[in-house]
């Protein structure tokens, strides 16, 4: 963290008050603060009540085993049927549900009684395949119907999915694939990208094949690939299975069975400081209950009038939550756009906007910086005056993004919610209240209510207002996770050791309390990028660098990056056998691509620097911090405990 960033966010003194029509009309009321602070408990329990229970709950928190949480222990759901069945009983199943557009312009809007229909025979059709609560299904699918109809029949048969977000390589495929001990993997033959159709299946069988060092992957009995590319795709009789083969055959008779409020929904992995992803598993009554209230609250979602749009993929975690199992369980109308925002044309997402009247809308900051260097030109060529509400998460976004998100997309008018949470909180938990909180452009601002929060030292001492310091959380939430996948003690030592004995989670991230106690955050505090608000683990970069044959040693770092937010860059020292063969130029080509085929695409470094060694401390660990300092062209800071001080010299005469 930077003395110059802080400096920076003092300068900050904007505000924006919400307008008293606004407020007027909104979901979330100022009160809701003072009866989750009369009554934690109870306030969630009340939350807990909108939806429903095939046997009410009689237990809130069970928190004696610490931290392993129990919420609404003694409760039974149906997550698929909260999210489906339920509103089609209450009569509203002629209310659609997704209006889906495909990147080449194809369009389908699929009510609420349709898609329950579609998930009760995927829940047949797996059943058939052996599928019984319990088991794991990876889903590795575009965005189209067919994913969330997917992942709703898992939840629906008490299945617990894994969904692969579609950008990541066979590689990364096999090894969530194997680690969650799949049973069935959903696919598509490819989906469209870029005015491309990017395979998916190839990849799926790649992954299901002899993989070196592993063998076959044993635990797949059957892969289901909807067809939606059209490319090419190569066949296992036995094992492999077409969706319009066996999906429209299968009854569309389902009886949702009751599950207990902790029974397993989904994992979903994500980077951390070492080399291997963690499955963050969740689970089924809290989650629900906070992604459903807080999608409510924080977009002050209206589902009888709204047309809600967020941007993100069922891959991350807020595909699960605000595409997913909180719009949809609050009975929303939704846009599902399977592309990327410049296909066909710069204006695409806006076109989609003024299309569907789009009321509100949710987003990443990478996505907001990038259409602000295109310029306001192109938004200005559609009607976005249906938009009343604006998100942002993933990442911090700075006050200039605010404010051109703020004018050219808002018109000045719409409430920006600057949103806080993370694989493992599952929902929202920092965030301004539209129609209460008075905003200030990049500061994601106020715990919601119901959750606790603070800002503390090394020691979880609270640093107090105008200082900078940890994020933790003070107390459990209902949508926590509830572990690692097969990793407890990790689980443990990742977020709870730090604070032991405080009983605080550490969140990861540095985060600073202005005057009012508003909260800004600083970005991570390990070894953890943001890349385009999507987390990558430098250690996991630099293992799938040191994989390669060229490579002797590898530092990845996070630079920072005006669209990115950061950037990978990349410092490798290579085996003098190939420097000797190969430009320094080719090899770092090479490795580019590589890292993108270990990982996947948004892995692949921006720079990579060949270079002839690499600064370290005594004890032999890597000086990320000096790398950074040249990667993001600054003087080199402190190197007095660098076993050689003259290493940087060198590393800096290189780079530049
Ligand atoms: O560093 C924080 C950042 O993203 C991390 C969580 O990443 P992930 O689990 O992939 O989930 C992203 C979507 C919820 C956090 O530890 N982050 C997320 N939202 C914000 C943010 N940083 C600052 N402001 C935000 N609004």
């Amino acid at each position: 963290m930077s003395s110059s960033q802080i400096d920076h966010l003092l300068e900050e003194t904007r505000r924006f008050a919400p307008s008293a029509e606004f407020a007027a009309g909104a979901v979330a009321t100022a009160a809701l603060y003072e009866q989750a602070a009369a009554d934690r408990e109870g306030f969630w329990a009340e939350q807990a009540r909108a939806l429903h229970w095939h046997t009410p709950f009689t237990e809130v928190l069970d928190w004696s085993n610490p931290p392993f949480a129990r919420w609404f222990g003694d409760g039974e759901l149906n997550v698929a049927y909260n999210c489906l069945d339920r509103h089609v009983e209450a009569g509203r199943g002629g209310r659609v549900a997704l209006l889906w557009e495909g990147e080449p312009g194809d369009e389908r809007a699929v009510t609420y009684a349709e898609l329950a229909d579609e998930v009760k025979r995927v829940a047949n059709v797996l059943t058939g395949l052996g599928v019984a609560a319990g088991d794991r299904v990876a889903i590795y699918l575009p965005m189209i119907p067919e994913a969330v109809a997917a992942m709703l029949a898992c939840a629906r048969i008490g299945a617990i999915h894994s969904v692969v977000f579609g950008g990541f390589s066979a590689d990364s495929l096999r090894a969530r694939i194997d680690d969650a001990g799949a049973k069935v993997v959903i696919t598509a033959d490819g989906g469209y990208r870029k005015g491309k159709v990017s395979p998916l299946k190839p990849a799926v069988d790649l992954a299901l094949g002899e993989r070196p060092g592993l063998g076959a992957q044993q635990t797949v009995e059957h892969v289901l690939v909807v067809r939606r590319g059209g490319n090419d795709v190569e066949w296992n009789d036995g094992r492999d299975l077409w969706w319009h083969d066996v999906v429209p055959q299968a009854s569309a008779e389902h009886e949702a069975a009751a599950f207990p409020a902790e029974h397993p929904l989904f994992i979903l992995y994500t980077s951390g400081t070492t080399g291997t992803p963690k499955g963050i598993l969740h689970t089924s009554g809290g989650y629900l209950t906070q992604a459903a209230f807080t999608n409510r609250i924080v977009h002050d979602l209206h589902p009888e009038t709204d047309v809600y749009w967020c941007t993100a993929d069922i891959g991350w975690i807020t595909g699960h939550s605000y595409v997913v199992y909180g719009p949809l369980a609050n009975g929303a109308t939704q846009v599902l756009y399977e592309g990327t925002p410049d296909t066909p044309h710069p204006g695409r997402w806006w076109e989609i906007v003024q299309k569907y009247g789009v009321t509100i809308l949710y987003t990443a900051p990478t996505a907001i910086r990038s259409f602000m260097k295109i310029g306001r030109k192109v938004p200005r060529r559609f009607d976005l005056t249906s938009l009343r509400v604006l998100g942002s998460v993933g990442e911090p976004i700075n006050p200039e993004a605010w404010m051109w998100y703020r004018r050219i997309i808002g018109g000045k008018t719409a409430p920006i919610v600057d949103t806080w949470w993370q694989t493992e909180t599952g929902a929202i938990m920092v965030s301004a209240l539209p129609g209460i909180t008075e905003t200030k452009p990049g500061s994601a601002q106020v715990p919601l209510p119901g959750i606790s929060i603070d800002v503390v030292d090394e020691d979880g001492a609270h640093v107090g207002n105008g200082n900078g310091g940890l994020l933790v959380i003070t107390e459990p939430w209902p949508s926590m996770l509830r572990g690692i996948w097969g990793d407890p003690e990790r689980f443990v030592a990742t977020y709870w050791e730090k604070f032991q004995r405080l009983g605080y989670y550490f969140a990861g991230d540095g985060a600073r309390l202005d005057q009012d106690g508003d909260v800004w955050f600083l970005g991570r505090v390990d070894d953890v990028m943001n890349v385009s608000g999507h987390r990558l683990s430098t250690t996991e970069i630099e293992s799938a660098l040191v994989a390669h044959e060229a490579v002797a040693e590898a530092a990845v770092v996070g630079a920072s990056d005006e669209t990115t937010g950061q950037a990978v860059v990349a410092f490798v020292i290579v085996k003098e056998s190939y420097l000797a063969e190969h430009s320094p130029e080719g090899l770092a080509g090479a490795l580019r691509l590589w890292v993108g085929e270990q990982i996947g695409p948004i892995a692949r470094p921006r720079d990579v620097y060949i270079v002839g060694e690499l600064p370290k401390t005594r004890s032999g660990k890597i000086m990320r911090r000096l790398l950074r300092d040249v990667a993001e062209g600054r003087d080199v800071g402190d190197t007095t405990t660098l076993a050689d001080a003259a290493v940087m010299n060198v590393i800096s005469a290189q780079v530049h």
